[in-house]
């Protein structure tokens, strides 16, 4: 399970029972009062997800962190959870790391979603240096997930993320560049009912308090 130091994919961490009540809260969240949205980044293009940021909102135009969505609709970011906080500490834990996370990324992908290539590298300068690990969580239809190195030209690997897994990077993987190629349709389990790809992504930008 660990694919490079400090990267692990956790296959079926989640028992199917345990996907479908994760799934109803993304469902309720990303549709709540402070609804999931489609960021515009920086140059103006959008991206191919639906995001919903909780702890605290991710900037789309400044590539930073905010308690407000100053790039959308100025709404206070919704709190994070306890139990999807301890969700995410619990998988870092099976991979031998801490995480205390007070950030969840939740994006929805359609069948037409993706990411590309990129550095999870905006949380907090201390818990970047510290390799805290960025938590990731699959339900609904499986990806494609590209894993390259820390340069942008380092070569990429793809991983199948299916519906109950986990993903794991942190310590020497932290800044490894990632993305989305393809959601493949219709591969979800049927018990999920759900058309599409829910990925929530922990992280920790305070360590210590900075
Ligand atoms: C991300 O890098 O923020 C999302 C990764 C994923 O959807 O698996
Ligand atoms: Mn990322």
């Amino acid at each position: 399970m660990e694919i490079a130091p400090g990267a692990f994919h956790l296959r079926q961490f989640l028992p199917v029972a345990a996907q479908r009540a994760l799934l109803d809260r993304c469902q309720s969240l990303l549709d709540g009062d402070v609804p999931g949205y489609v960021p515009t980044v920086r140059g103006g293009g959008k991206m191919h997800v639906r995001m919903l940021c909780l702890g605290r909102h991710w900037n789309g135009q400044t590539y930073r962190y905010e308690p407000t969505r100053a790039d959308f609709d100025n709404l206070r970011a919704p709190s994070l959870p306890s139990e999807l906080r301890d969700l995410a500490s619990e998988i870092a834990t099976a991979c031998g790391m801490t995480l205390e996370p007070d950030i969840c990324i939740l994006n929805y992908y359609d069948h037409e979603g993706r990411m590309g290539l990129h550095q999870d590298k905006d949380e907090g300068a201390r818990s970047i240096a510290a390799g805290v690990p960025v938590v990731s969580v699959s339900l609904g239809d499986t990806a494609r997930f590209l894993f390259g190195g820390t340069r942008r030209r380092d070569p990429v690997e793809a991983l199948m993320l299916e519906s109950g897994d986990a993903f794991v990077f942190g310590g020497p993987s932290r800044l490894r560049y990632h993305g989305v190629s393809r959601i493949v349709p219709q591969t979800a389990p049927s018990a999920l009912g759900i058309d599409g790809r829910f990925n929530l992504t922990f992280r920790q930008y305070d360590l210590d308090g900075a």
